[in-house]
Formats: C-alpha cells, structure tokens, sequence
C-alpha cells in the first residue's frame, strides 16, 4: 500500500462523533478556546525570548521580527482556521495531513509536532525556572538555587560555573503533567485566572514603562549587519535584515499557541463556529500587545545589558534596573508570570496529548497514548509518558536550544498545513467549511514563504537539529508506525 494512502475525509467524521468510553468530553466554547489561545500564548516568547532575540539578533528591530512573525502566523492562522473549521478533530496538523497528504507526511507532521509541544513546553519550563531564581532573591530576598541546579549541563555561567541540571523546570512539568490527569475542565478554570493576570501585566508593563523609555536606546533602531559572539563562543547574525529574520524566527516561538486550540476541537462544543474565533481571536490580541511591549523593553535598557547582566528573566531585571520606584511592578510580574509560564505549559502539554491520542488512535504510536483513565477520561498514561520527555529537555538542554528547536518545528509544521488547504481546496470542493480562507491559494503560499523566510533566519545549527529529528521520526516510522497502522490494516 502506498506511504501516501489518506485517511478518509467521512471516516475522520465518524471518529469525531465516536461516544464510545473513550471518546473525550466536549465542554469547550469561544470564549474558553481564546482563553485556551491566550494562555498557550503570552509566556516565555515575550518575557525572555524577546531580549534574547535583541541581545543576539536584531537590537530594537526585533520589533520588525515581531511584524515579520505575526504576519507570518496570520497567514497561517487563516489556514489554520479553514482546516479547523471543516476537520474539527483532535489532532491538529497532524489530522489535516493524514486527510490532505496521507499516512507517510502525517506521520512527519505528528513527530514534528512533538518539537512544538513537548520541547516547547520545556522551553517554557527553563523559562519559569529562571523567572523561580528571580522570586527567590527579589521577593522573597532568599538565597538564589546554585547556577549548577538549575541549568543544563550545555551551560556555563559568565563566571565560568557549569550547569548540572535544571531541577525547578523538571518540577514544574511535573505538577502540571498531574494537574492535566485531572482533567480539561478543570485545567481550563485554572488557565482563565491566569490569562487575566497576565494580559494585565502586559498592559501595565506597556503604560508604565512608555515613559521611561531612552530614545538613545532606539538609535540606530536596525543596526549595521555584523556578527555577535556571545561568551559561549557562539556567533550569531546581528543586525540589517538577517537579524530581523533571526529575531523573528527567534520571536516566533512568542506566537506560538494559538494553533494549540485547534488541538482541542474533539473537546468543543460548537468546533465550526468557535474554532476560527478562538484561534484569529487570540492572535490578534497578542500581536497588538507585543508589539508595543518589545518597543518599551528594547528601550528601556541597552543591548548590552541583555547580553550581560539582565540576560536572565530580563523583563524584570530591566524594570528593576531602569524603572525607579517601580520595584513593586518588578514583584508583580515576577509571581505572576511564574503563574502565567504554568499556563502555556500546561495548554503545551495538552496539545501534545492529544497529538500522541490521535496518532495512537491511527496505530501509528502504541496503543497505550489513546488509553483514556476511567474516571477523569483524560489521556493520562500519555500524559505521564509526556512527563518523561519534556522533564528530560527542561532538565538538560539549554533554553536557547529548546527554544529555537520550538520555532523550527512549528514554522515547519505551519508550512504543511498551509499546503493541506491548497490541497484539500481541490480534492474535497465540496466539503462544508464554516470558515473559509480567502484569497486561496495567495494567502496560503505567501504564508509558506514568509514561514520559509523565517526557518532561513534561524541558521544552519537548527535546520540540522531538525533534519536529526525527522531521521529518528523516519526510524521509528518504518520500524514500528508502518506496521501497526490502522488504516493499512482495513484494506
Ligand atoms: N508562545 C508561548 C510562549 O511564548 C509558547 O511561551
């Protein structure tokens, strides 16, 4: 049988209807998918990522990063929101693929989904890690965890002290792996509260911060193209127009999440309607606030502060730094952004879930990811082989590696879904969709170059480490997925 059989758009169907025991609970509406959206969204990107891009990247243009990525991710959230609309299944890209492009690029797609869940995830994990470091010594002015307990092994301090491993990420994950074994709702409620205290402490940050902003900070606001070696020896593209496509690329991982609701369709009450907005939604909103949020932190401090003393949990070393009398805001952001973290990890963990259900639910993964627990009806035994892995990335990989690894996968994953609706468009015209994608196929080919663009600005260093990945997903998939796959077992 071919390696690009599909799956049936009328058997994804059935499966969605599927009320059998292990079928999940449909209790999501519009209003808990932006929350969804949100919470997934505003976290590590934006409170760490975003001085790094400066720092190693673009300077003040990682504002220009910024549009590049949101533009990027618009494009793809129209196709995103097609697919949605017109597939509401759980599974995401992974879905699509298997019904636009068969068995062999969904299979791909799901394995690279795992470098946007799992080691987004523990990316998000490394953050709320260091942002920990930060409560201990600021706010609660006790003695910080040792450099070498809570760092990767792959990291050396500027004083020269090696990482070991990285205890407070491995921690976090794990609460929050058990707080999903409980259950969607109940996740849900928990995330709402988050998301409201987080998008308030952007806003205070953009207001607050907007006057002490140093104009000499924004000068020259695209720098002259040069290389940047950072005190690991590493070098990086600074400056001119590959340090705005680095810092978008680096930037993009801020976006990330919104494409995380559409994981959740099973779960939704009304998918076809309450899909597009829950995904356009929480884009929209988040680009609005990031935008003015990387114009008020690239000026309050200079880039070499990023690349030095505030590099770590840099939002509030910057306001604490540079904002006098605003201490108590440092505070603020320090506990609940440690909160606002445990969200996206948390819709991280979820996404990938329920990536790992679907695949199992194909025989393309063991069937032990789709054996949903008798009472909560969660996919738990996933959930705690999920623990195992993000806990080993949040554990010994630096954030830096998680987090460009993140942006890679998911540019890539963007690009396919991006290609399912060119495709789909001519192989099922006729299928119902709520919610159309305009302009097919411009708005879907501008979003694969824009995507494109953006993998080209994050380097040959991890566009091997994506190459590496899709090897050992092709490993597995010959040595284990093509065997047991559902689908070539029916014919
Ligand atoms: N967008 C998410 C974050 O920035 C992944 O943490």
């Amino acid at each position: 049988m071919s390696l690009f059989k599909k799956k049936p758009l009328s058997h994804l169907m059935s499966e969605s209807e599927d009320t059998g025991h292990e079928a999940l609970k449909k209790t999501l509406g519009a209003r808990s998918l932006i929350a969804l959206g949100i919470g997934a969204i505003i976290g590590a990107g934006l409170f760490v990522r975003t001085a790094a891009a400066a720092a190693q990247n673009a300077g003040p243009s990682v504002t220009l990063g910024f549009i590049v990525a949101a533009v990027g991710c618009a494009l793809a959230g129209l196709c995103y929101a097609e697919l949605s609309s017109s597939i509401p299944i759980s599974g995401s890209a992974y879905t699509y693929t298997y019904a636009t492009m068969g068995e062999f690029m969904a299979w791909i797609i799901g394995w690279d989904l795992v470098l946007e869940y799992a080691v987004g995830a523990a990316t998000v994990g490394i953050a709320w890690s260091e942002y920990l470091n930060n409560l201990l010594v600021n706010v609660l002015h006790w003695k910080a965890i040792p450099y070498e307990y809570c760092h990767s092994p792959f990291e050396m301090s500027t004083t020269g002290i090696h990482g070991i491993i990285n205890i407070p990420a491995l921690f976090i994950v794990a609460m929050l792996s058990l707080l999903l074994i409980r259950g969607t709702k109940e996740s849900a409620f928990v995330n709402g509260i988050i998301v409201i205290t987080k998008v308030s402490i952007v806003i205070l940050i953009i207001i607050f911060g907007w006057t002490y902003i140093n104009p000499s900070n924004h000068f020259p606001y695209i720098p002259a193209a040069t290389t940047y070696t950072d005190h690991q020896g590493l070098s990086h593209n600074y400056g001119g127009i590959m340090g705005i496509l680095g810092a978008a690329g680096v930037v993009f991982f801020a976006f990330i999440g919104f494409d995380a609701v559409s994981t959740a369709a099973q779960e939704t009450k009304n998918p076809k309607k309450d899909m597009p907005i829950g995904i356009l939604g929480s884009l929209a909103i988040c680009t609005v606030l990031y935008i003015l949020f990387a114009h008020v932190l690239t000026g309050l401090a200079p880039v070499e502060f990023f690349r030095t003393t505030g590099k770590e949990a840099s939002v509030v070393a910057a306001i604490n730094t540079f904002m006098p009398g605003y201490a108590w805001l440092g505070k603020l952001v320090t506990v609940a952004i440690l909160a606002g973290f445990s969200s996206v990890i948390l819709v991280m963990l979820l996404g990938q879930s329920r990536v790992f259900y679907s695949m199992s639910r194909d025989g393309l993964l063991p069937q032990i990811f789709s054996k949903v627990h008798p009472k909560f009806r969660t996919p738990y035994k996933a959930n705690l082989i999920i623990l195992v892995l993000v806990g080993a990335f949040a554990a010994f990989i630096p954030g830096d590696v998680v987090g460009d690894m993140t942006s890679i996968g998911t540019l890539f994953a963007f690009i396919l879904v991006c290609i399912a609706v060119i495709i789909l468009r001519k192989t099922e015209p006729d299928l119902p969709r709520q919610f159309k994608t305009p302009f097919v196929p411009v708005v879907p080919i501008l979003g694969i170059l824009v995507c494109a663009a953006m993998i080209f600005g994050l380097g040959w260093p991890n566009w091997l480490r994506l190459f590496g990945w899709l090897a050992i997903g092709f490993v597995i998939y010959f040595t284990y997925s093509k065997k047991n796959s559902k689908l070539r077992q029916q014919k």
